[in-house]
């Protein structure tokens, strides 16, 4: 059929023709928008799932909800040793920014604003204060403006100690919220990334603004394991968020993700149609998208047959084993490739890509559990495995394993 029409949409954060399966995560997000804007407590939100499940996009669709109620909103992409001083400087002045309109006094914003450049403007306190780099973080730090038009206050969330000035910085943009009857969220995606020093802060600001009623929260999205890593960092994160698990969609959501699209442009699915791609996809958001798309380009017109899907699937494969899989597995080192290897080996075909104890891994390899262990936490680094469970690891991709074992093992 026509590609032109064609309205699937497999990609990184790509928005789905439909959004399906998830009206329950988005009824929760209202009532909490709503408990929040009138001062009731209420968790920040953490939405944890493996490699395309749709995080990212259910994400932004909350941001919308939130932007739709005219809540001042932010988003950042934590990534791996980058300090969350900048990036939640940039998203705080997103969210005053689209406050700023409805805010009967522009002066109070201008306070907050200028407490908000103290903070990003300054670098953390001690650390490696040594002077030849301490001169050139300096310099660095003069060419970095963050393009704010008031002048820096100072006493206010610059103290350089990012969990004192984070708590500060969320009361004060939280107070601009209020006058406003509204009030911010801030959307960290991939959140598993975020230091532990940062961590540790965000928990801490999150906890005394809870205390405190003050109408600001925090929605994260992180892989599977992200409740681990908050708990290492502050014990009582575990009753701090609400964790929702963003997981594959059910067979009705999976066919709705597929057939409403369609309908829109006159296009239908015979039955067994959707039992094959269900099949092929495991109901997996990108999956989904990705059999749907190929199968659509393929099928000469409607209705699409289970003859049509079965012809388009190795192209969506090939495309998923270069597009999904491939750029992943090339992330990874040889060792960390055996590593995985043997991982997809012992977890077996019909695990479904569940959890496997690395002493097992070990034990396949031929060599002691800690030799194995810098390999393992690299990977866990990259976001390509997790560990859930004390002793045990998995892919954070869908169906990795069943793409690993089907790989030829000569390329190391
Ligand atoms: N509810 C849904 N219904 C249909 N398609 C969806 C849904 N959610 C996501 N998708 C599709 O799935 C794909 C992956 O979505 P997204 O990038 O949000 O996943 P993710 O969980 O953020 O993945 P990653 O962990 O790799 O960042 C996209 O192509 C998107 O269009
Ligand atoms: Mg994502």
């Amino acid at each position: 059929m026509d590609p032109i029409r064609n309205p699937y949409a497999p990609g990184a954060g790509q928005r789905p023709p439909e959004l399906a399966g998830r009206d329950r995560e988005l009824e929760v997000f209202e009532v909490v928008l709503e408990r929040v804007a009138r001062g009731r407590p209420e968790r920040s939100l953490l939405l944890t799932g493996l490699r395309g499940v749709g995080k990212t996009v259910l994400l932004n669709t909350m941001r919308s909800q939130a932007i739709s109620r005219l809540w001042g909103t932010g988003k950042i992409e934590a990534r791996p040793d980058q300090s969350l001083r900048r990036p939640v400087a940039a998203a705080l002045h997103m969210a005053v920014r689209e406050l700023a309109p409805h805010h009967r006094a522009p002066v109070r914003v201008e306070e907050f604003l200028s407490v908000l450049k103290a903070f990003a403007l300054r670098s953390p306190a001690g650390g490696a204060g040594v002077a030849g780099r301490a001169g050139v973080r300096a310099k660095l730090r003069d060419r970095w403006q963050p393009g704010i038009d008031v002048p820096a206050a100072s006493g206010r969330a610059d103290s350089g100690d990012i969990e004192i000035d984070l708590v500060e910085l969320f009361t004060d943009a939280a107070s601009v919220a209020t006058d406003v009857g509204t009030g911010i969220a801030l959307f960290i995606d991939e959140m598993q990334d975020l230091t532990s020093e940062d961590v540790s802060a965000l928990c801490a600001a999150c906890h005394e603004l809870s205390q405190t009623g003050s109408p600001l929260i925090v929605v994260g999205a992180g892989l599977p394991h992200l409740p681990a890593v908050l708990s290492a960092s502050k014990s009582y994160s575990e009753r701090l968020f609400r964790y929702q698990r963003i997981d594959r969609l059910d067979r009705i959501a999976a066919d709705q993700a597929l057939c409403a699209p369609a309908a829109r442009e006159g296009v239908e699915y015979q039955a067994k149609a959707l039992d094959a791609l269900y099949e092929a996809s495991g109901g997996y958001p990108y999956f989904v998208q990705a059999y749907g798309k190929a199968t659509w380009d393929h099928a000469p017109a409607s209705p699409v047959t289970a003859a049509d899907v079965r012809v388009a699937a190795p192209e969506a494969e090939a495309e998923l084993a270069v597009g999904f899989f491939g750029s992943r597995y090339e992330r990874a080192t040889p060792a960390e490739r055996e590593y995985m290897r043997t991982m997809a080996d012992v977890g077996g075909a019909d695990a479904a890509d569940g959890a496997v104890a690395t002493a097992e891994i070990a034990k396949s390899l031929g060599r002691k559990p800690a030799s194995l262990s810098p390999a393992r936490d690299a990977l866990i680094k990259k976001g390509l495995i997790y560990s859930g469970e004390r002793g045990t690891v998995a892919f954070t991709v869908p169906h990795f394993g069943r793409y690993l074992r089907t790989q030829p093992a000569a390329d190391g």
